[in-house]
């Protein structure tokens, strides 16, 4: 057996393009993409190109033709259960792409199927290895900002024509607009932080002509740990220009804050460390958003040859899905919800 996982890469799209030109280059000594798969056989064309890969219409075409050793699925939100019911009868491992499912229930479908397959699966939620992120964990473990009083995070953006390409994303019959794209992102930035969620309180809106039936939603969350976090997300707002000048988290401390800023354009971004009377820090800063879809490839990679469960599990996968759910049904009744979940702990 070679060092280098053999890989169908599942759904040749918009964030396929990104991941050939700036995130599989980074892997290659770990894995190997042999099989490029899109229904648009063009488009698994021009992936595979690229790659050096066999282009093919159906997995199960790929599998006749080429040794497979796993599946990343990288097709649209609602289609993820599909992926991971076509790699499991081939009794491949897969990665499944973020969100992990378009509902709760179809996440653990997932989750069932990943445990009858042979060799390690997960979820590619990338916001865990984002330095700035991990650098905000480690500064408040450390104590840097005293004691924890509040955070809020924000996620404000307009989405990208690539992004709406393919219009999946923003039909009104489609998966439940920027809380399922975008919700599972900040479920992990807060649980990767701060700890888990016990609680939320959220309202959802949609106020911008075509993005979505849902295209802002706020939310007040409780932690297990008693803090409190609001969360505002929106994907229709075209100001900042660039979400780098926005904190996607501020944590508020009797010493200090921290605000955890992430750059999507170039290598930048970082946690910044302020408190009073001592001058400004940056930790975890030099790095791109892309870079952390590298970190989730990697450590995947690792477990499906030595075994053992990566940080981008399953498991995880489902507790950032509780999150989502929860504030779908809040928002829906108007009631806080509680999140039972028993996910591991960071
Ligand atoms: N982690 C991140 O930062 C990040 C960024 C962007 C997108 N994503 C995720 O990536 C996923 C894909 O998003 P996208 O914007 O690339 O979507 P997209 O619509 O651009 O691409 C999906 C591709 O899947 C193909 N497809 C559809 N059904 C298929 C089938 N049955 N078999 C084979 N191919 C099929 C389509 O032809 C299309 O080319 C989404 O779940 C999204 O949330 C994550």
């Amino acid at each position: 057996m070679s060092s280098t996982v053999k890989v169908a890469l599942l759904g040749c799209g918009a964030l396929a393009e990104i991941l050939v030109k700036r995130v599989y280059p980074r892997v290659q000594d770990r894995l190997e993409v042999v099989a490029a798969v899109d229904i648009s056989l063009d488009r698994a064309n021009a992936i595979a190109e690229q790659l050096g890969a066999r282009a093919f219409a159906t997995l199960d075409d790929a599998a006749e033709a080429v040794e497979l050793e796993a599946v990343d699925v990288r097709l649209p939100h609602h289609l993820h259960l599909v992926g991971a019911q076509l790699a499991a009868a081939h009794d491949l491992p897969f990665l499944i792409e973020k969100p992990m499912a378009s509902t709760l229930g179809e996440a653990r479908e997932i989750a069932a199927l990943a445990v009858r397959v042979r060799g390690v699966c997960g979820v590619s939620e990338n916001y865990g290895y984002l330095e700035p992120v991990r650098a905000a964990r480690y500064l408040l473990q450390d104590g840097a900002i005293g004691e924890l009083l509040v955070a809020q995070s924000a996620r404000v953006f307009e989405l990208g024509p690539e992004w709406q390409r393919d219009g999946w994303r923003v039909s009104q019959s489609g998966p439940q607009g920027v809380l399922i794209d975008q919700g599972p992102h900040v479920a992990r930035l807060v649980r990767t932080v701060l700890g888990e969620i016990h609680e939320v309180c959220a309202y959802a809106g949609a106020h911008r002509e075509r993005f979505s039936s849902t295209d802002s939603v706020v939310v007040a969350a409780r932690l297990r740990s008693g803090h409190l976090v609001s969360q505002l997300l929106t994907w229709a707002c075209p100001s900042p220009a660039a979400p780098d000048d926005t904190p996607e988290l501020v944590l508020y401390g009797s010493g200090g804050s921290i605000s955890v800023y992430i750059s999507y354009d170039r290598a930048g971004g970082g946690a910044l460390l302020q408190r009073p009377g001592a001058p400004d820090e940056w930790h975890g800063g030099g790095t791109h958003y892309y870079d952390s879809l590298a970190g989730v490839l990697d450590d995947w990679a690792a477990s499906l040859r030595g075994g053992g469960e990566p940080s981008c599990s399953i498991s995880q996968g489902i507790a950032d899905m509780e999150v989502v759910e929860a504030i779908g049904r809040s928002s829906a009744t108007g009631a806080p919800v509680s999140i039972t979940g028993h996910a591991s702990q960071r």
